[in-house]
Order: structure tokens, then sequence, then C-alpha cells
């Protein structure tokens, strides 16, 4: 499978970071993620956390929630460093997803991640699956609000065409996999509740709660 990532590149951030506000009904995935967690979390975790945008919206919903979020371009440490200088409680990680997680990170009640995690392997998609299961507290929720494949060419073209990319804009990043595959998987690995809770063509929530 493309073992491509663009994702180190500062460029390929900074670019993200200027159309991310113009993507179309993302905002709709964030509200029913904040929706679907629990209510008084203590630890959360953001994998492939950019600039901290998410772990930012956890902190406004959760005041005084302890944070760590985990990334890989230096760009985006940068800034997420930036967004949460002088807070307490925030801890922004150098971690390539590709590897295993951090074995000190400890427990978390709620693990989240945005539009990242389809940058690795499938392979990869699913033993960290397992990590965010074997890191959660029990009754703690995993909502993953992922770019997922299209089901078919077609559709994948109408979703560029939706969020005004031509196929030469495409991300060659993208390792895109259909919701089905990775509800089955999270239901495999144990996650209970697992469901989709919400879809706009390639972008979905996907959610799962570890039994307590
Ligand atoms: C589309 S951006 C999303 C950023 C942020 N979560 C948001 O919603 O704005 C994808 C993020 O995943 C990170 N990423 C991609 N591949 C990664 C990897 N292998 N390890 C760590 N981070 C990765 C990128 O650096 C980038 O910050």
């Amino acid at each position: 499978m493309n073992a491509v990532n663009r994702w180190v590149e500062p460029d390929w951030a900074k670019r993200y970071l200027s159309e991310r506000d113009g993507i179309p009904h993302r905002m709709e995935g964030f509200a029913v993620m904040m929706e679907v967690l629990p209510p008084s979390p203590r630890r959360v975790l953001d994998l492939g956390t950019g600039d901290g945008y998410t772990l930012g919206l956890l902190r406004g919903v959760y005041p005084g929630v302890e944070g760590v979020g985990l990334d890989f371009s230096a760009e985006m440490l940068g800034r997420a460093r930036e967004r949460f200088e002088g807070e307490d409680g925030v801890e922004i990680v150098e971690h390539n997803l590709d590897d295993d997680l951090p074995a000190r990170l400890g427990r978390f009640d709620v693990v989240v991640s945005s539009f990242a995690i389809h940058h690795c392997v499938h392979e990869r998609k699913r033993s960290l699956y397992a990590e965010v299961f074997g890191l959660l507290e029990p009754g703690g929720t995993f909502a993953n609000l992922e770019h997922v494949d299209s089901a078919t060419p077609e559709l994948h073209r109408e979703f560029l065409t939706a969020i005004n990319y031509t196929p030469e804009q495409d991300d060659p990043s993208n390792k895109l996999l259909d919701v089905e595959t990775q509800l089955e998987w999270l239901r495999a690995i144990g996650f209970e509740n697992v469901d989709c809770h919400w879809k706009w063509r390639e972008l979905a929530l996907l959610c799962g709660v570890k039994p307590r």
C-alpha cells in the first residue's frame, strides 16, 4: 500500500490550515463528536492533533480537562504548542502514528482523532485502534472523525468536486478505508456501542466505547 505521507512537509500543513475552515459540513461532525462524548472526562488524548484544534474544542467543552496531543509534523507541533502556551494540563508530544503509541501516556477517558488516522496504512489503522482500546479507561469513548473511502470511484470524484478539489489536488498521503470495515474492526477489538454517528460523503464519525 501507498507509503507516501506528505504531512511532514511544512507547506502541506500550512495548505491544510489555510483551507480547513472551507471544508463543507466539517463542523457538523465536530458537533456530533462533542455530543457523544461522556459528561466529565478527566484525561483526553488527540491523535494527529495538528495545531491542537480538536484538543482545544475539548478543553473548551470540559474546562480543566487534562489533554495530550500527538503529531509528527514540526509545523503542526509548533502551532499546537503556541495554542496552549501558558495553559496547565496540556502536553503536546512528537510521535509518528505509524509507530506504537508511547508507553508512558497513561490511561484516558476519551481518545479523539480528526482527519488523521487515514494517513496510516490499513494494517496500522487496525493495530492503532487496538492500542486505543488498551489506553482507554473502562467506559471510555473513542471518537474518530475521519476521512473514509467512497463506495465507488465516481462517488470519490463527486466528493472532490463537493470540496472544490480537482483530482490533481487530491492528497497522495490518503489511505482511505470504508466505514464498514473500520466499524467491524472496532467491534472485533472489543468496543461496544460501535457506530458511525455522522457522515457526509467521505467525512464520518466512527465511535466505540470500552466496556466497563
Ligand atoms: C488533516 S490534518 C488534521 C489535523 C487536526 N486533527 C485537525 O482536525 O485540524 C492531519 C494531521 O495528521 C497528522 N499526521 C499525519 N500522519 C501522521 C503520522 N504518521 N503520525 C503523526 N501525525 C500524523 C498531520 O501532521 C496533521 O497534523
